[in-house]
C-alpha cells in the first residue's frame, strides 16, 4: 500500500465509525427497543443453571409451542443439552408420541395461522439473537389491559402486537395506571409547598397487576419468564455456554504461554548482552 492509499483506508475507517454514532444516536432518540416500556430491563442469563433451562423448556412447549416452533433445534438435542433423561422427555413434553428424538421442533401451528392473527407467529429459534434477551424479557411482562384492541390487551415494548396475552392466567390483570409522584426540585430533594407538603405530579404509563387475578405472584411470574428466556437464549445458541467455557480456557492458556515465552526470551537474550 502506497502513503496516500493508507491514508484514504484510514479516511474511510473513520468516516464508517462517525457515520454509526449518528445512525446510533438517531436510533437511541427514537426511545430505543423497549418503546412505550422506556428502558429494556436487563436481563442476565445463567446457560449453566440447568434447572432453571429445564422449567423454561417445560414453560415453552405447554404455552408457546402450539404457534411458535424452534424448526432449528432438534428434540433429542435438547433434552440431551437440558440433562434430562430422554424417556422422561419424551413421556412428559412431547405431545405428539409420532416424534423421533432426531425430528426438528416445527411447531403444531398450520400454515394458514396468518388468517387468524393477521402476522403468522414467527419462529422462535434465533429471536433472542435478533431481538435481545432484554427485549424478550421485558415484552413478556409488559402486557396491560386495553379494550380497543382485539385480544383486550396491548404491549408497552410491543404496541400493537399481534400475539394475544397468553400467559393472562398466571400473571392476573396488568393495567395501566397513573401515580401521583413527588416533584424534584432544582437541587435535588422534594418540592414543599409554603406548608412543607410534598407537590406531587399525577404520572401515568406504571404497570401494576390487580390483587388476587393471577395464580402466580409478581416474583414468581418475573421467575418464570427468566426461565422462558433464558431457555430462548439457549435455543438461539445451543453451544454458547461451552463457547465461553472454552473461552477462558484459552484466555488461561495465552497468560501461561506468554509467561513462558517472556522467559525463554530472557533466557535467548542472555547470549547478545
Ligand atoms: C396464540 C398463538 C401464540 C402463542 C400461544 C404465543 N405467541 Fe408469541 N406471537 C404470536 C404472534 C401472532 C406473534 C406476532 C406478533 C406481531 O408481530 O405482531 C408473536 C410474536 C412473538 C414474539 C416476537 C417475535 C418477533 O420476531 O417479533 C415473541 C418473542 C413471542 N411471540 C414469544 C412468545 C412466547 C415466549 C410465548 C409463550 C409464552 C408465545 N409467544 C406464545 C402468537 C402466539
Amino acid at each position: 500500500m502506497t502513503n496516500k492509499s493508507i491514508n484514504l483506508y484510514f479516511c474511510n475507517a473513520f468516516l464508517i465509525l462517525a457515520l454509526s454514532f449518528f445512525f446510533n444516536s438517531l436510533y437511541a432518540a427514537e426511545g430505543g427497543p423497549c418503546k412505550d416500556y422506556g428502558e429494556c430491563d436487563k436481563f442476565k442469563y445463567s446457560l449453566n443453571d440447568i434447572e432453571s433451562l429445564q422449567r423454561g423448556a417445560a414453560t415453552y412447549i405447554n404455552y408457546c409451542y402450539g404457534c411458535h416452533s424452534l424448526k432449528f433445534s432438534r428434540w433429542g438435542r435438547v433434552a440431551e443439552d437440558l440433562q434430562i433423561p430422554e424417556d422422561i422427555f419424551f413421556e412428559s413434553l412431547v405431545f405428539d408420541k409420532s416424534i423421533k428424538p432426531g425430528d426438528l421442533m416445527v411447531g403444531a401451528m398450520p400454515e394458514d395461522s396468518v388468517n387468524w392473527f393477521g402476522v403468522a407467529p414467527p419462529d422462535l429459534t434465533l429471536v433472542s439473537r435478533y431481538k435481545g434477551d432484554d427485549w424478550i424479557y421485558s415484552y413478556l411482562r409488559a402486557y396491560y389491559e386495553d379494550s380497543s384492541k382485539q385480544y383486550g390487551v396491548n404491549n408497552l415494548v410491543y404496541p400493537g402486537t399481534a400475539m394475544p396475552n397468553v400467559l393472562l392466567s398466571l400473571q392476573g390483570n396488568q393495567r395501566l395506571i397513573c401515580k401521583d409522584i413527588a416533584v424534584i426540585a432544582e437541587n435535588g430533594g422534594e418540592k414543599r409547598d409554603e406548608y412543607g407538603n410534598t407537590i406531587t405530579k399525577e404520572k401515568c404509563g406504571f404497570l401494576e397487576v390487580e390483587d388476587g387475578t393471577g395464580e402466580l405472584t409478581k416474583k414468581e411470574f418475573d421467575t418464570l419468564i427468566y426461565d422462558l428466556t433464558n431457555f430462548l437464549v439457549y435455543v438461539g445458541e445451543p453451544i454458547k455456554a461451552t463457547r465461553e467455557r472454552i473461552g477462558w480456557y484459552v484466555v488461561f492458556y495465552f497468560l501461561i504461554f506468554t509467561a513462558l515465552s517472556s522467559l525463554l526470551y530472557r533466557e535467548y537474550h542472555k547470549d547478545y548482552n
